[in-house]
């Protein structure tokens, strides 16, 4: 016989029990649902590397809106896929009133006035260059590109946005939109920062979604490092002092420890971005029958509130949303 005092399996006896201990729980609260909106009507094209996510034109949109309502959703990100031709170096088109993801805002925004609406700032979807800053010389200058910047995030208020979330990485921008916002009556309309975003190959079939891969060169001069921890500390601290309501670590799973340094230091709720190659690498596995995709989507959101995440972007949110 052995002594064993501790048993720590007494605790996992039974599901009940199990169940009464668990110390994080998924709730359909935590998620904010990315989508995709493209100029027309009667349009539901799949993206090719996301199986389940899709490109609408506005009218399906909201029909696809009201059904995320249906299964609980409380917010989504909404991300445009614009047409080559629209694409200048200076992304104007991101702030010209009419133009249909503006439209397209203010529509959800109309019918349901419930949905917490996020919207994307960054030049990217708009830039001929296919990059997040004004090019010049092959530099993407920073200060230029904080002038466009506040012009989107003006635009992006004013079409309903709830939230606003810099995807950019340009120093100084989170300072420079609570401003603009500010000045322009737009006190209560939260931003989101992307905080600690990384120069990461797992943002492949997002820029198929949006067909907004950069013409040349990488990311690298604005988004993070991989390798870096401490820049993230820099990263927040800066986001806190210049107005930000929640941080954002993107991409989320390789990526757990970012989370949980900002989350052990920093008071504003921290999100985390489970990002598109995240969700391809499970549904490619899934369906070659390699891993119960469902199984491993609700462990890896698990693990990303578990590592301090307050609140996930995830591409999983509807399929989720029911079992939540
Ligand atoms: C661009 C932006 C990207 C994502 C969100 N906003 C891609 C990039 O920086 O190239 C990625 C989201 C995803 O992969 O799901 N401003």
């Amino acid at each position: 016989m052995f002594s064993i005092s501790r048993r720590p399996r007494r605790n996992r006896k039974s599901g009940a029990i199990r169940d009464m201990i668990q110390e994080t729980r998924l709730s359909v609260n935590d998620l904010i649902f990315p989508m995709f909106v493209v100029e027309g009507t009667g349009i539901k094209s799949e993206v090719s590397s996301m199986p389940g996510i899709y490109r609408h034109s506005t009218d399906l949109l909201l029909e696809e809106i009201k059904e995320l309502q249906d299964l609980g959703i409380r917010a989504i990100d909404l991300f445009p896929n614009y047409a080559e031709h629209t694409k200048d170096r200076l992304a104007s088109e991101s702030y010209r009133e009419d133009t249909f993801y503006l439209k397209a805002l203010t529509a959800v925004k109309e019918k349901f006035p419930d949905i917490t609406l996020m919207t994307d700032v960054a030049m990217d979807p708009y830039s001929s260059d296919g990059h997040d800053g004004v090019v010049v010389n092959g530099e993407i200058l920073n200060d230029p590109t904080l002038e466009i910047l506040g012009k989107m995030s003006i635009a992006q208020a004013k079409a309903g946005a709830d939230i606003i979330g810099p995807s950019d990485m340009m120093d100084g921008r989170v300072g420079h939109i609570r401003q603009l916002l500010d000045e322009a009556g737009f006190s209560n309309t939260s931003i989101m920062s992307y905080t600690a975003k990384y120069a990461s190959a797992f943002y492949g079939p997002f820029r198929d979604a949006l067909e907004s891969a950069p013409k040349f060169g990488d990311k690298k001069t604005y988004q993070m490092n991989p390798g870096n921890k401490r820049e993230a500390l820099i990263e927040a601290q800066l986001d806190l002092e210049e107005g930000a309501d929640f941080l954002m670590v993107k991409p989320a799973l390789s990526y757990l420890d970012i989370i949980s340094l900002l989350n052990d230091n920093f008071d504003i709720p921290v999100a985390a971005y489970n990002v598109s190659g995240e969700y391809a690498m499970v549904k490619a596995a899934d369906r070659n029958g390699w891993l119960d995709g469902r199984k491993i989507a609700l462990e890896i959101l698990l693990s990303i509130k578990r590592a301090g995440a307050k609140v996930i972007l995830t591409y999983f949110a509807k399929e989720l949303a029911g079992e939540i």
